[in-house]
């Protein structure tokens, strides 16, 4: 029995699905301690879209720890976050005329969206707010409220209040409008339906099965929201920091959130950091009326302005992003062409892609043969009938095509 079985909770998920102990990383490979090398298509979970151990990254957070950086510092100020705060406003706030204040949470995703559901209600004075069909937004008890997942709801123990789930894009079928019908609720005095807060939206829904949402629809929902007097909120924790081929998910739509909530790979380095950027006349807090222990990992802020400042000082790497995105669609595309019987759809925009499976057992069956050939990917969506690829986004093109070779052998082998 190994110290895993013997000790750890039964609470763990992914080892289950990788059972091998990892040892090392190094871009886009993960090595167990056999030495077996695996290529990532799952970057923990979108947390490491620079790829393991980024050298450029790394080179930054060693010259910071060896010359005893600051490692700990609550919320107080440190040269770190300066270079933070500044290399976020440069590269990414100011070339896209976006007006935010920057409010660190505790470390993880859910952190900010807790930050986000409490400011959103502070401000509006109310306590309802919406939230879609096959989100995911965090375990902690707020964001639990928002998460779709029966699964995950159901382990709360509580009930979770406060939250209208609304259908989102194609939940009804191609031919309802899921925003007229959410007009429709929030206009009529008699649906039963309460005035909400805000609304919280994925543009691209990560483990909801990779549904993205048009540009038309998420226009529409912030007309709604302006004409209801309603925040919107996106949720852009996985599919922000460049996976939908923008830094942010919603640039392509050109809508304006009054909250957007970040993290994963906000650090580039995969470790823990979290962020709720507020419009600053959104931004009542009192101080110290949300709190943290951990709302300043300085190290993070290291590796964070690093990433900004190498990857996002221009468009040279989300234009390779979007190239390697497309490249990605076409070859999914071409085996879905190839192997009708056994995928029914190719879904995803930017490195962000899912395959969806006709026989929803079919996807973990893939992802498991697919781990004996060298490749770490997982499932997503309602029935965990979508496997999901959320490769490096600086994988080479080589190393692209070979995760998705493994994939194709493994779903031809479900076709044959
Ligand atoms: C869209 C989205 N929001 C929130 C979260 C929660 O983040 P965390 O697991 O870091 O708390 C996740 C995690 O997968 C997510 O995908």
């Amino acid at each position: 029995m190994t110290v895993f079985d013997r000790i750890e909770s039964e609470v763990c998920s992914y080892a289950r699905c990788f059972p091998v102990v990892f040892d090392r990383a190094e871009g886009s490979y993960i090595y167990d301690q056999q030495g077996t090398a695996y290529i990532d298509f799952l970057s923990g979970a979108g947390s490491l879209n620079y790829g393991h151990n980024n050298p450029l990254l790394r080179e930054h957070l060693l010259k910071y720890i060896t010359s005893n950086g600051i490692a700990h510092s609550l919320d107080m100020q440190t040269g770190a976050k300066a270079d933070f705060l500044t290399a976020f406003e440069k590269n990414i706030l100011k070339p896209r005329g976006l007006d935010y204040v920057v409010q660190f949470t505790g470390p993880t995703g859910t952190n900010a969206i807790e930050a986000a559901l409490k400011i959103a209600r502070r401000v509006k004075g109310r306590s309802k707010v919406v939230a879609f069909t096959n989100g995911f937004h965090g375990v902690t008890l707020g964001a639990l409220a928002l998460t779709g997942n029966r699964y995950h709801r159901d382990a709360a123990g509580v009930s979770t209040s406060d939250v209208i789930h609304m259908p989102y894009e194609g939940y009804m079928g191609d031919d309802v409008d899921t925003c007229a019908y959410l007009d429709k609720m929030l206009s009529d005095e008699s649906s039963g339906v309460s005035i909400p807060a805000a609304v919280f939206v994925e543009c691209i829904q990560g483990e909801g099965g990779i549904n993205v949402a048009s540009v038309t629809w998420l226009r529409n929902l912030e007309k709604i929201c302006r004409k209801h007097d309603v925040l919107l909120v996106v949720d852009d924790i996985q599919a922000g920091n460049g996976r939908s081929g923008d830094f942010f998910s919603f640039e392509l739509s050109g809508i304006k959130p009054d909250l957007v909530t970040l993290s994963k790979s906000i650090s580039g380095y995969g470790l823990p950091m979290a962020l709720t950027l507020i419009k600053p006349e959104l931004d009542i807090w009192k101080p110290g009326e949300h709190s943290g222990t951990f709302r300043g990992n300085n190290h993070a802020f290291v590796t964070a302005a690093a990433a900004l400042n190498e990857y996002w000082k221009d468009d040279t790497f989300i234009k390779e992003v979007r190239k390697k995105g497309d490249l990605m669609r076409q070859s999914l595309q071409a085996i879905a062409a190839r192997n009708p019987a056994v995928v029914s759809q190719i879904r995803g925009r930017g490195m962000m892609c899912g395959i969806v499976f006709k026989h929803a057992p079919d996807a973990a069956d893939i992802c498991r043969e697919a781990f004996k050939n060298g490749l770490i990917i997982e499932t997503s969506g309602p029935d965990d009938e979508v496997v999901k690829i959320l490769s490096p986004l600086t994988i080479s093109q080589e190393d692209l095509m070979r995760g998705i070779g493994i994939l194709e052998t493994a779903i031809e082998a479900k076709q044959a």
